[in-house]
């Protein structure tokens, strides 16, 4: 209410989702284009209102998934609360050759923006950038004067802003709006700063940046400390109305903000944070588990919002407490973030046109007729064994039928011999990139270890298994177990990718996904869904570093 008592509407805060740029720079968070451009459909669901989609410049295969995101996803409004459809950004360095490959990859999409990006703290332009404070301000003003002749949707970031001079960064902030910046975001890169500090340094830019009415604020937080969510939100309440986040707070080294948590915070404590979102809270759990398969990144079981605890009551004396009343122990409704939202609930006398139509409610209505004819028989096979099939199930096919690299290697056939009376053995039939059909057999110290030998013997790349994660998708014995792993390559060629970011080269790890109702053959789908991607990389690498580097 105002003094009037007039009841306020309630500013919104943009939600900027970055899962697919700061979010794929976490070291094995690789996604393929396919599954970027699948995770943007769902960012669109979610009611995300702009996508970081990429950094173009980074590798041709960079500029290709912002390039399908703003062609395919950027016009989509279905379901959107706000009505318009997700702006889509590319984020650049404050240089031109960045910035015009950035615009390029975006231009398609009917909204969309350029983010560019120069650091202003000492460190860094001693360091990193080699130039003073007046270079600095140059570099700004020409980058954004280029940026805005080729849209009017401009974003500019001065990295590593909590720890630069605030009174260096109004000065560059200052020319950045003058020059044509219409949102000004203030990175927490290193994850240093607490909520009392960034608050006040959102407030203050606020107050003396000369022109600030004139532009959205907006954070931008890592968690080194653990506190990229509390200062996210004291980014909110000191007027930042946009906020930059990634499901499942991947990222850099300890990652980002996370959507979710800044997202139900809002909801939960209305009284706190006089803001609104056009999220669809109810796309929450199913977008993080969507992120969790395709970048292999398994999240946390507890995790706030989207852990598999978030919402479990293990103490007795809280499971009495709930069975008397739920809001004794829970603040928030586990349906509002699309938990047990649907149980249903297919089965083997489901035709194949419930099954389209189920396909379609739940968002997936760009596949093409062939995939779900696919995805119609796995569904057929896992009703013969499983009684009622989940939307999770259904999800879960999809993840390993539709949404897989291309299969330079295939699985056939796979059988295994365990216990514990005999040498765990695995025999694998496999079609290779040339179609020819390859047998062969090894041993292990476990089915599934057996099952990566026998495999590693026929595709003969050496490589390391970083993490194996396997999880039921439903509860009960019948469960679609799903497997995802992370191999990274024994040093050789692709065993590097390039950061442009910081000019370093970075360890490359590759993530693969598989499901079945048993549980070596989900393995052995995930371990080929790794190795394929591995290999398809390889390909293009070489090309990726002199482009970059030149
Ligand atoms: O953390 C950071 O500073 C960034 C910028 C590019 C916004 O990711
Ligand atoms: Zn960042």
């Amino acid at each position: 209410m105002n003094e009037d008592g007039v009841r306020k509407q309630k500013e919104t805060v943009v939600i900027f989702d970055t899962t697919l740029r700061d979010g794929e720079q976490s070291p094995g968070a690789t996604l393929n284009v396919d599954e970027k451009v699948e995770i943007a459909r769902q960012l669109s669901r979610l009611g995300v209102d702009i996508c970081e989609a990429g950094f173009p410049i980074a590798s041709p295969g960079d500029f290709e998934a912002v390039r399908r995101i703003a062609e395919e996803v950027g016009s989509l409004t279905e379901g959107r609360k706000s009505g318009q459809p997700m702006v889509i950004a590319g984020l650049a360095r404050a240089n031109k050759q960045d910035i015009k490959r950035a615009y390029e990859a975006v231009r398609v999409a009917p909204r969309h923006r350029i983010h560019t990006f120069l650091a202003t703290s000492d460190i860094h332009l001693k360091h990193k950038l080699k130039m003073d404070r007046e270079e600095c301000i140059e570099q700004v003003i020409e980058s954004v004067e280029y940026a805005k002749a080729f849209c009017d949707d401009i974003e500019f970031s001065p990295e590593d802003a909590g720890r630069s001079d605030p009174e260096f960064l109004v000065q560059v902030l200052e020319q950045a709006i003058k020059a044509g910046a219409t949102t000004l975001n203030i990175p927490d890169t290193v994850g240093y700063t607490t909520p009392e500090e960034f608050g006040w340094l959102i407030k203050y830019l606020i107050d003396n940046t000369p022109g600030a009415e004139t532009v959205i604020w907006s954070t931008h937080c890592h968690n080194d400390l653990g506190l990229a969510t509390a200062n996210t939100l004291a980014g909110v309440q000191a007027g930042a109305r946009q906020v930059e986040v990634t499901l499942n707070g991947i990222g850099e080294r300890a990652g980002n903000t996370s959507l979710e948590e800044v997202v139900m915070a809002i909801e939960t404590r209305p009284q706190k944070f006089d803001v609104k979102t056009n999220i669809d809270t109810t796309q929450i759990t199913r977008t993080s588990h969507m992120v969790a398969t395709y970048t292999g990144m398994v999240v946390q079981a507890n995790k706030a919002i989207v852990g598999a605890n978030a919402f479990a009551h293990e103490a007795g004396i809280h499971q009495d407490g709930m069975l008397k009343n739920q809001q004794t122990y829970e603040i928030m409704r586990p349906e509002t973030v699309g938990l047990h939202a649907s149980r249903l609930v297919m089965g083997k006398h489901s035709g194949s046109h419930a099954f389209r139509v189920r396909l379609e409610e739940m968002g997936y209505d760009n596949l093409s007729s062939e995939e779900i004819n696919l995805a119609f028989k796995r569904f057929k096979r896992l009703a013969d064994k499983k009684k009622v099939v989940t939307d999770a199930d259904i999800e879960a096919i999809i993840a390993d039928e539709i949404y897989q690299p291309p299969e330079i290697w295939k699985l056939k056939k796979i059988q295994v011999s365990c216990g514990d009376h005999s040498i765990p053995t695995a025999s694998v039939h496999m079609i290779g990139p040339d179609g020819k059909d390859y047998r062969d057999a090894a041993l292990g110290t476990g089915p599934v270890d057996a099952a990566y030998e026998a495999i590693n013997r026929i595709v003969g790349v050496k490589n390391r298994l970083t993490e194996f994660n396997i999880n039921a998708v439903t509860e009960g014995l019948d469960a679609v177990a799903e497997a995802t792993i992370r191999i990274q390559p024994y040093n050789g060629e692709s065993q590097y990718a390039f950061n442009p970011q910081t000019n370093q080269p970075v360890a490359r790890t590759f993530s693969g996904h598989g499901a079945s109702t048993d549980i070596v053959v989900a393995s052995a789908r995930a371990y080929l869904s790794a190795l394929n991607k591995m290999l398809a990389a390889r390909v293009v690498e070489s090309s990726t570093v002199e482009m970059v580097a030149g």
